[in-house]
């Protein structure tokens, strides 16, 4: 059986010299840049649309390699996928699409994704290359990235606004140290040399307590400031121990007990630190909202850290709130759920999607002390 677009060896073939400007039409009415190779990797055609991209005219760049339209980086490595295909018929070249750096005939650049096929011709074999402009695309996937930061920052500021009273409440404390300690040293100087042991004792006291305020704007500083998103190889336990303090503040503030047991030697998880504390700052606060009808001397808040079976860093939280309701079973994760008269609902379907995109799990059940417990997994890194 012969197909007349086929060769024997069921690839397909290129047009002789009478179809040819037919070819060449269809070739120019195509959306994308098309660009023929033969064998050593030289342009034999070049369509309108890859003119327009590359801002080359067809007559200058036929006969020049394709290697004239990437970067040099991208250029040797298609070399390279081109010799070895050419050697071994196998290779990442062909079938598959691939992102180069695209280079135009001005020297700017531009990221494209480009997909190459195979056609056998009278004169031997070729190669068609699809060519796309990715930068409208790439804009966009870069542009959802800020807009998943900005509301990551967001959040981070509504948390630290409802923890603020017990913040403030926290930086009161040392402050008016420090105002009752300059007092004494303003008295004790009208005594003269005798009292200069104490005044000495005095002046360590006020730097110990500005010391101790600073660093409370410090932690808030780093946890509020506006980044991106960053990963890193972290230690589970230092994360934690790093918000610990604002945390206890909230607790104290709502007479919460919060207990911290965090198992030992657990391995490293390779994050975003601040977001990570930012999921859990969200569960703890939750569980402090959860508990304000709970009588003071039962607010336990306890968040647990282990190793599961399958290797993965887990977060637990559990509270002796109210657990979930009925009504709010189907949809806390969803953005903007809340039943809180002041709540923004955002908390958990942050939470949660932080943790997908970390590879792990968030999800919660009813705990036996009427409560609900809130957990989360990470995968272990493994170290280099
Ligand atoms: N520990 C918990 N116990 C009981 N219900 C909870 C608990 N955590 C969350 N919920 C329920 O899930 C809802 C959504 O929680 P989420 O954290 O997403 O938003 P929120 O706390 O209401 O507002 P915010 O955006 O300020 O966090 C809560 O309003 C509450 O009904
Ligand atoms: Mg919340």
């Amino acid at each position: 059986m012969s197909d007349p677009g086929q060769a024997g060896n069921g690839q397909p073939v290129m047009p002789d010299a009478s179809e040819a400007s037919e070819f060449d039409a269809l070739l120019d009415a195509a959306v994308d840049a098309v660009v023929v190779i033969d064998d050593e990797g030289r342009i034999l055609r070049f369509n309108r649309a890859a003119e327009t991209m590359f801002g080359y005219a067809v007559a200058e760049i036929l006969g020049q390699p394709l290697a004239m339209l990437m970067i040099n980086e991208d250029a040797r490595g298609h070399r390279r996928q081109v010799e070895r295909y050419k050697q071994t018929g196998r290779g990442h070249i062909v079938g598959k699409a691939r992102e180069v750096i695209a280079r135009r005939r001005d020297n700017s650049t531009f990221p494209a994704g480009i997909s190459v096929g195979e056609a056998q011709s009278a004169h031997g074999r070729r190669f068609v290359g699809l060519i796309r402009d990715l930068t409208a695309q790439k804009e966009a996937e870069e542009e959802a990235l800020r807009h998943r930061d900005q509301m990551l920052h967001a959040s981070r500021l509504t948390t630290m606004g409802e923890m603020a009273a017990a913040i403030a409440h926290e930086i009161n404390q040392p402050l008016s140290a420090i105002a009752t300690y300059t007092a004494a040293c303003q008295r004790l100087l009208d005594r003269g040399a005798e009292a200069r042991d104490d005044i000495v004792a005095a002046l360590h006291e006020i730097g110990g307590q500005a010391h101790r305020a600073g660093q409370i704007i410090q932690r808030m500083r780093n946890f509020t400031r506006s980044r991106e998103s960053m990963r890193r190889l972290l230690s589970v336990e230092e994360m934690i121990e790093e918000i610990l303090p604002l945390a206890e503040l909230d607790a104290r503030a709502n007479r919460v007990d919060l207990r911290v047991v965090i198992a030992p030697s657990l391995p490293p998880v390779n994050v975003d630190g601040v977001q990570i504390q930012q999921v859990v700052l969200n569960l703890l606060r939750n569980g402090v909202d959860a508990m304000v009808d709970t009588p003071e001397e039962q607010r336990l808040l306890s968040l647990q850290v282990a190793l599961t079976d399958d290797s993965q860093v887990q977060v637990e939280i559990s509270d002796r709130g109210t657990g979930v309701g009925k009504p709010a079973r189907d949809g806390l994760f969803t953005p903007f759920f809340t039943t809180k008269a002041t709540g923004m609902g955002m908390g958990l379907a942050i939470s949660r999607s932080i943790i997908t995109a970390h590879g792990g799990k968030l999800d919660y059940i009813n705990n036996t002390a009427g409560g609900a417990t809130f957990y989360f997994t990470l995968p272990a890194a493994l170290e280099a």
